[in-house]
């Protein structure tokens, strides 16, 4: 199967791809965490995705469809994409490039919630800086403040979730990622699911849509 997980920033789309991921054996794609750990190593690529990124604006899409498409190569397990693609001419280039590689999007789940909840959710994240476990200091607490609970790793704010650049995200979001949303609906594989509850029932409900026991 390959999967596209659709949403807003903060719609939970990196929680959801995890326990995903976990549960069926796909690989878990994220674009924007190719792109920060691009950022972190100080690459080429990293540098110039930094100027978009800290900006809240989309890196531009033949960077984007051809760093998907090289990290992909030779790669034979289902994916799941996680904030790729994010406008109409990455899921062109996608949809080109699955044909040239006899593959098919079989769903995109697009995770629906509020915006006054994406807000918090944003401002109060934290990342591992070491396995990249998602926390939120109001609704998924570490146990040790600042610490990871499964390694142990420092907890940290992404750049981009200040709420200015947050602000400008939701823009692109709705200018250039929300068209996405009749795509895929004209394409006949669009489901939405409610991405306003606890982590586990938005996993349940993508679970149940794609057929997944849990
Ligand atoms: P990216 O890293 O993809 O960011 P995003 O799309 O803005 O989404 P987020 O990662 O912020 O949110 P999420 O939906 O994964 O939510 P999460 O699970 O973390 O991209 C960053 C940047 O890179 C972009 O702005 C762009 O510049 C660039 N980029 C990336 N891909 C690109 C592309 N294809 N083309 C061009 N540019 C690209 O959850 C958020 C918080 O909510 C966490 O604290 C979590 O604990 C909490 N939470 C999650 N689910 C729940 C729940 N059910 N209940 C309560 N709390 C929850
Ligand atoms: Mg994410």
């Amino acid at each position: 199967m390959n999967i596209i997980l659709l949403g807003a920033p903060g719609s939970g789309k990196g929680t959801e791809a995890k326990r995903l991921a976990a549960a069926t054996g796909m690989k878990h794609v994220s674009t924007g965490d190719i792109f920060r750990a691009e950022i972190s190593a100080r690459t080429p690529l990293g540098i110039e995705a930094e100027s978009y990124i800290s900006k809240g604006n989309l890196v531009p899409d033949s960077i984007t469809v051809n760093m998907v498409k090289s990290r992909l190569a030779g790669v034979e397990s289902g994916l799941l994409f996680d904030g790729f693609p994010r406008s109409i001419a990455q899921a062109e280039g996608l949809d080109v490039w699955f044909k040239e590689t006899g593959r098919k999007t079989d769903a995109v789940i697009f995770l629906d919630v509020p915006d006054e909840k994406i807000i918090m959710r944003l401002v109060y994240r934290r990342t591992c800086s070491k396995c990249g476990k998602i926390y939120n200091l109001k609704t998924l607490k570490p146990k040790k403040e600042g610490i990871c609970d499964e390694c142990g790793g420092e907890l940290l704010q992404r750049a981009d979730d200040r709420e200015d650049v947050i602000r400008q995200r939701l823009e692109s979001y709705r200018k250039l990622t929300e068209p996405l949303v009749s795509y895929y609906k004209k394409a006949g594989i669009f489901h939405a699911v409610d991405g306003s509850g606890k982590p586990e029932e938005v996993d349940l409900a993508v679970s149940s849509l794609l057929g997944i026991n849990k």
